[in-house]
C-alpha cells in the first residue's frame, strides 16, 4: 500500500492547523513538512516551533524534509518537537553515517535525501542504516515545479539496489508528483509519494489523494 505524504509548502501558512487537519480527513497518511534554510535551498520556510505547534493539533505522522545546510544542528530540536522521520540531504553533510546514528538516537527514523543531479553510489553504503531514502523529481526550493522523467529510472534502480540487499528502506519520491507520475512512481517501485500542489491545488482534495494512490 502506497503511503500519501501531501506537502504543507503548498498549503495556506495562515491557517496551518486546520490544512494538517484537512490533509487527514482526506485520507493522507503522513504529513511531508519541508524545512528550508535559505541556504541549501533558494527559499525560506519554517522551522521547529511551528512542528511543535502542530504537533499539539495532531497525532498525524510528520516527515520533516530538511533541505538546509548543516542538518546535524537542527536534530535536537525537531525530535523535541515531535518529528517522526527526520529526512536530511546527503549534499549537505560530510558525516552522513554519524547523522543517521543521533537521529536515531533520538528514537525516530532516519531518511536521506538526494537531489536530482546527485547518483545512487552516494548511498550505498548507508544504505543499511536509512530507514527511508528520498528520490528528489524536481531541484528542491519550490513547489509547483515538473517533475523530471528521469527519476522513475533512478527509482527502479534504487529498488533493486534495495532488494539485493534484502532491505526493508522505503523510497520516497518529491517533487512534481500527480495522479500520471505518481503511477509511473508506484510502478518503479516508490513506497511514499509527497504531493503539493496537486493535492492543495485540487477543488477535491480526498479525490486527489485516492489519485496518488
Ligand atoms: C520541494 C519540496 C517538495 C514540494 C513538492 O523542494 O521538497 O516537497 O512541496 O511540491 P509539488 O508537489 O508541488 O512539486
Ligand atoms: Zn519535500
Amino acid at each position: 500500500m502506497t503511503i500519501i505524504a501531501p506537502s504543507i509548502l503548498s498549503s495556506d501558512f495562515s491557517r496551518l492547523g486546520e490544512e494538517v487537519a484537512r490533509i487527514q480527513d482526506a485520507g493522507a497518511d503522513w504529513c511531508h513538512i519541508d524545512v528550508m534554510d535559505g541556504q541549501f535551498v533558494p527559499n525560506l520556510t519554517f522551522g521547529a516551533p511551528v512542528v511543535k505547534s502542530l504537533r499539539k493539533r495532531t497525532e498525524m505522522f510528520f516527515d520533516c524534509h530538511l533541505m538546509v545546510e548543516n542538518p546535524e544542528n537542527y536534530v535536537d530540536s525537531f525530535a523535541a518537537a515531535g518529528a517522526d522521520l527526520i529526512c536530511v540531504h546527503a549534499e549537505a553533510t560530510h558525516h552522513l553515517h554519524r547523522l543517521l546514528q543521533s537521529i536515531h538516537s533520538k528514537g525516530i527514523q532516519a531518511g536521506v535525501a538526494l537531489n536530482p543531479a546527485t547518483p545512487l553510489c552516494q548511498i550505498e553504503e548507508i544504505l543499511p542504516y536509512a530507514d527511508m531514502i528520498l528520490i528528489m523529481s524536481v531541484n528542491p526550493g519550490f513547489g509547483g515545479q515538473k517533475f523530471i522523467p528521469t527519476s522513475v529510472d533512478k527509482i527502479r534502480r534504487l529498488k533493486q539496489m534495495i532488494r539485493e540487499r534484502d532491505l526493508k528502506t522505503l523510497i520516497e519520491v518529491d517533487g512534481g508528483v500527480n495522479g500520471e507520475t505518481a503511477k509511473a512512481c508506484r510502478e518503479a517501485g516508490a513506497d511514499v509519494l509527497v504531493a503539493g500542489s496537486f493535492v492543495f491545488g485540487a477543488a477535491d482534495m480526498q479525490e486527489a489523494v485516492a489519485a496518488l494512490r
